[in-house]
């Protein structure tokens, strides 16, 4: 496993797994599989709904807690210094751990900020090893920045060879925030494992299209959380640290940009609306 150095200087995982589409009684094998494959990194979020079954299957594991780097989202339904306060606090009980590494603000709408000054309290109790953000555009992220009282660590956004981000990554290597990416393989979609120009590539590295494109984040500098219940997949998706793409083959992938999100644009009055409902949700 190759890690990256967080701006307070704790470190994370380059790649980790994801637990987004995971069924609930899947998701403490999944965990245990992942864990036994040895992925380090395991990305959950309050809006997945899943911390008894990830803290089950950490202590299933027996691999030591320190090894471990685990990452939640505080969900827009729990924004606001009290909520996100008391709900992080539930968390780390829910999954039977002294501390979280890393939580982020889940959305950039609504009250993120007071989200975040209860974040920054719990990293300064040390509850929290690292705080950050999710799905903030640069803009956003520059602002955050610039106005908290401790730089966010990491930027969780979307980001796959269709909606690379090549402007916003010099944003985050100007403020020193780790971007890290969501939907690292597309989630597949839009045929993007069956490119004909990532195939190619592929077959040159004796890998998958889902390594070339994993390996491809890395050498970006860029961590990935891929998810999949497969332990076949599991295994694949760690197998990115005994090759390189050469310079050219990663100009071949930046060609495929098409600077557009293959989900929903957090710039569209519709998302905001969106997660304004949610909001209301308990
Ligand atoms: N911050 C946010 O707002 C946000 C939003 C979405 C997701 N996330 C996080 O990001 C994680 C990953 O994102 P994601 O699951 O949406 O997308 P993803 O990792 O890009 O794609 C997952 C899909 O790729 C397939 N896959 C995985 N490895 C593969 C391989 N080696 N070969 C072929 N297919 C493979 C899986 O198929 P199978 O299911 O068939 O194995 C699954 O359908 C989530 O689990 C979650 O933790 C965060």
């Amino acid at each position: 496993m190759e890690y990256v150095t967080l701006n307070n200087g704790i470190k994370m995982p380059i790649i980790g797994y994801g637990v987004n589409k995971l069924e609930k009684e899947e998701t403490e094998r999944c965990v245990l599989d992942a864990l036994n494959a040895g992925y380090r990194l395991i990305d959950t979020a309050q809006s997945y709904g899943n911390e008894k079954e990830i803290g089950s299957a950490i202590k299933k594991s027996g691999v030591p807690r320190e090894e471990i780097f685990l990452t939640t989202k505080v969900k827009i339904a729990n924004f606001g210094y009290e909520k996100t306060k008391a709900s992080v606090l539930e968390d780390i009980e829910k999954f039977g751990t002294d501390y979280i590494d890393l939580v982020l603000v889940h959305q950039p709408f609504g009250d993120y900020f007071g989200s975040y000054k209860a974040l920054e309290d719990l990293y300064f109790e040390g509850k929290i090893k690292a705080i950050g953000i999710s799905n903030f555009y640069a803009y956003k992220m520059v602002d955050m920045a610039s106005f908290a009282r401790v730089k966010p660590a990491v930027n969780q956004v979307e980001l796959h060879p269709f909606d690379q981000r090549i402007e916003s990554k010099e944003w985050h290597d100007k403020y020193e925030v780790q971007m890290q990416a969501w939907a690292p393989l597309g989630q597949a979609r839009v045929n993007m494992l069956e490119l004909p120009e990532l195939r190619e590539i592929a077959r040159r590295y004796k890998k998958s299209v889902a390594q070339i494109i994993l390996r491809w984040h890395i050498q970006r500098g860029i961590s990935a959380i891929p998810g999949t219940p497969d332990p076949k997949f599991m295994k694949e998706n760690l197998d990115v640290f005994d090759f390189f793409l050469t310079e050219s083959d990663m100009e071949r992938i930046k060609r495929l940009d098409r600077e557009r999100s293959l989900f929903y644009s957090h710039t569209d009055p519709v998302t905001v609306e969106f997660f304004a409902k949610k909001a209301a949700e308990k």
